[in-house]
């Protein structure tokens, strides 16, 4: 199969109406964090247990069409003994992999960060691949002060962001390009607005001189939401008009789909927002999802490390998916909430 036909499968088994991706892609120091928020510890088998128990959710593909794994877990086996990758694929879920490798301070750029990880990235890709990856995913953030981001950090980000989306469509691995302005600080809707609108504007011209091919990349970015210092919260339906505001000066149309993260916001708030997105009138790209925390909290919760709760956990996050995927088209209502499962 040629590079674009495989490029081009992953997209179609990626963009489904009604789907969107579970984020499950966190690295070890954030893994440890949400297992310590319920008295977890962070071991090599509870990361495992835990992963295949929420990957072994019944039905979850009617909802879920990709998973981003973390390097360790394409590697673990199911409770059954089946490899992870390969239990994702059995549930109709497109298996992905995390292929940053985190953040340093950017040089020059005081409060001002950038992603690494393109060392040694093909040979990596290629090893990913014979594990079943067909997708990747690769996270830049964005921290909002008075300062901060700089045009130096703008730029170098997009810079590493488009050269990894060239390295890994050459490798017939679909790129999520995640450029995430983060939702700390006091600042307004506004001023997230403001400085999206540079970064992903950066980011699509960083692209277009790397030569990536717009129809073959999922585009994964913040909404447009005040700081979660601000003194006032939005709604959803100006978050939704802000969001579509920003994201059609700057996403081509040749863009297949936008699947947001969920950044901090809380599950009913990434649904509700998501949902009045696809109220508005129709839009050149699918939008949906690929939340981490708005997904797995609830799950996580219900959980607590005690495997005799695996049931209850896998409805809990069913019950996520099944709400966002009642988002993807504009029919989720919170009073579903209340509803059993
Ligand atoms: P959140 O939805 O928790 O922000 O996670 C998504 C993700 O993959 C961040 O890189």
């Amino acid at each position: 199969m040629s590079i674009h036909d495989e490029l081009q499968d992953t997209i179609t088994a990626l963009v489904q109406k009604g789907k969107g991706i579970l984020a499950a892609d966190e690295s070890s120091p954030t893994i440890a964090k949400r297992f310590q928020a319920i008295d977890v510890e962070s071991t090599e088998e509870n990361r495992r247990a835990y992963r295949s128990m929420i990957l072994s959710t019944p039905g979850l593909g009617e909802y879920i069409s990709g998973v981003i794994l973390f390097e360790e877990t394409l590697g673990q086996r199911s409770d059954d003994g089946i490899m992870l990758p390969e239990l994702c694929a059995q549930q109709g879920i497109v298996p992905g992999i995390k292929v940053d490798k985190g953040k340093l301070a950017l040089s020059g750029a005081p409060g001002d960060e950038i992603t690494r990880g393109l060392d040694g990235l093909e040979q990596r890709l290629t090893g990913y691949k014979e594990q079943g990856a067909r997708f990747a995913k690769w996270r830049n953030v964005y921290h909002i002060t008075k300062t901060t981001p700089s045009q130096l950090a703008i730029e170098a980000n997009a810079e590493v962001l488009a050269s990894y989306a060239a390295i890994c469509q050459a490798q017939g691995i679909v790129p999520i390009v995640e450029p995430e302005v983060l939702i700390d600080g006091d600042h307004s809707l506004q001023r997230c607005a403001e400085v999206s609108e540079a970064v992903f504007h950066e980011v699509f011209h960083a692209l277009h001189r790397h030569h990536v091919v717009l129809e073959h990349i999922l585009l994964k970015p913040n909404m447009m939401v005040p700081g979660k210092q601000h003194s006032q919260k939005s709604s959803a339906e100006e978050v939704a008009i802000q969001t579509v505001k920003v994201l059609r000066r700057t996403v081509p149309a040749a863009v297949p789909s936008i699947n947001f993260l969920s950044g901090g916001l809380s599950p009913e708030e990434a649904t509700e927002n998501l949902n009045a997105m696809n109220q508005l009138s129709p839009q050149p790209w699918e939008l949906t999802f690929s939340y981490g925390r708005a997904l797995q909290e609830p799950a996580l919760q219900a959980w607590r490390g005690d495997m005799g709760n695996a049931a209850s956990t896998q409805s809990a996050l069913f019950q996520r998916a099944r709400f966002n995927g009642a988002a993807r088209y504009g029919k989720y209502n919170p009073l579903m909430e209340s509803e059993s499962s």
